[in-house]
């Protein structure tokens, strides 16, 4: 087989690069370890940053979008007795929506499925330091193949095969294992609220997300280490009552029908280029999900790519390239940060004096406009040229 652009892993990251480059009349195979089933099953993210909303509507994938995504202009931010909106809209004219990330995906695969092998075996990475890549690999029909390419992208995520073919001698890695991780919920219920709810707590962080007028999407701050079969669904609404209790307030509750526990992490790999080899998404980073930044952040990594390679097949302009990675790593740092700053806001840890300091924060963020704003025009997703500069 030969392609133009060989593509390990059907994620959002993969299959928007694939369906980018399609547009631009560039060649890509995308493979996939999972089955189709699986990669479009699986609840991730909910919040879709404006650009990244924008840059869906113009790869012609938003008609789904815009009749089910859910237009959000703010977000409350809560402690015991309080809850404020922080107001997106008054204070950066921006905008968030929710839609979930498996809908992203089935609307890409629904796009480029015949670009995908699922369920293919013993992926490798050959021969990327050369200008003649490959991406060898078992399709699940037990057929080996081996991929010829001019460049090979890693979207296979933090365990993938991609980010372990760069040597490792020259591989550098930031890494924050956070000492707890969010159990989160998938209801049959409608939200009981107009925004999202980060909700500051002495048992520990929670959140009210959604995903449409009837289903609602729940997290609890749980420890590392803890188990699901631990948490029985009375245990889990009982707790998220009591962390995002207010008066004159009540949490509906439904029957849950997903229930899963995610480690926080904030990480960073580099190079996210080595030779014909190109990284996106969680291939090079992980932030925690409490700035809801991970998808947007890997479409930004993917928007910067797509760019480079269109001026790289068009016109033979290695440039782009060469500058992949600087400029899609002052968008990560800047990311790592607000998302660090989030998660270390809002979730207990540590002593008292800690406590006391997340509540003066928490209590300065909703009472000084720049704080705020600071807050909203990270959530709402810097500009990429003002991420530059910022970075
Ligand atoms: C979600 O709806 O899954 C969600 C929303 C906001 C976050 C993280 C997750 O910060």
């Amino acid at each position: 087989m030969r392609t133009q652009v060989a593509i390990v892993g059907a994620g959002p990251a993969g299959l928007l690069l694939s369906h980018l480059l399609a547009l631009r009349g560039i060649e890509s195979v995308v493979v996939e370890s999972r089955s189709r089933a699986y990669v479009e099953a699986r609840i991730r993210a909910g919040v879709l940053e404006q650009d990244t909303v924008d840059l869906l509507v113009a790869a012609g994938l938003g008609d789904r979008l815009a009749e089910q995504g859910l237009r959000h202009d703010g977000i409350h931010l809560q402690w015991p007795g309080e809850r404020h909106r922080v107001d997106f809209r008054a204070l950066t004219g921006r905008s968030v929506w929710i839609y979930g990330q498996t809908e992203v995906v089935k609307d890409l695969l629904a796009a480029r499925a015949d670009a995908v092998h699922f369920e293919v075996s013993r992926t490798a990475l050959h021969d990327v330091d050369t200008t003649r890549p490959k991406l060898s690999f078992v399709a699940a029909d037990g057929v080996a193949h081996v991929v010829e390419a001019d460049v090979v992208v890693g979207a296979d995520g933090f365990h993938g095969v991609s980010r372990p073919t760069v040597p490792a001698p020259l591989r550098r890695t930031w890494e924050r294992d956070y000492p707890y991780g969010w159990l989160g919920v998938l209801a049959e219920v409608p939200p009981s609220t107009d925004e999202l709810i980060y909700a500051w707590h002495p048992n520990g962080f929670a959140m009210h997300s959604m995903r449409s007028p009837s289903l609602s999407r729940l997290y609890l701050q749980v420890d590392r280490g803890e188990r699901v079969e631990d948490w029985s669904d009375d245990r889990v609404w009982d707790e998220l009552r009591t962390r995002l209790g207010l008066d004159g307030w009540a949490l509906a509750d439904g029957p849950i029908l997903d229930k899963g526990i995610t480690p926080m992490r904030s990480f960073v790999s580099t190079p996210m280029r080595h030779g014909r080899l190109f990284l996106v998404g969680d291939a090079a980073h992980i932030v925690p999900p409490t700035g809801a930044k991970g998808l947007n952040l890997a479409v930004a990594d993917v928007a910067v790519l797509t760019e480079a390679l269109g001026a790289f097949f068009a016109e033979g302009r290695a440039d782009l390239l060469d500058s992949y990675e600087e400029r899609a790593l002052r968008r990560v740092w800047r990311c790592t940060h607000f998302s660090w700053w989030m998660t270390s806001m809002l979730h207990t840890s540590g002593d008292d004096l800690d406590r006391q300091l997340q509540l003066a924060q928490l209590r300065y963020v909703c009472s000084s406009e720049a704080a705020a704003t600071s807050l909203a025009e990270n959530y709402v997703g810097l500009p990429h040229e003002l991420a530059a500069r910022a970075g």
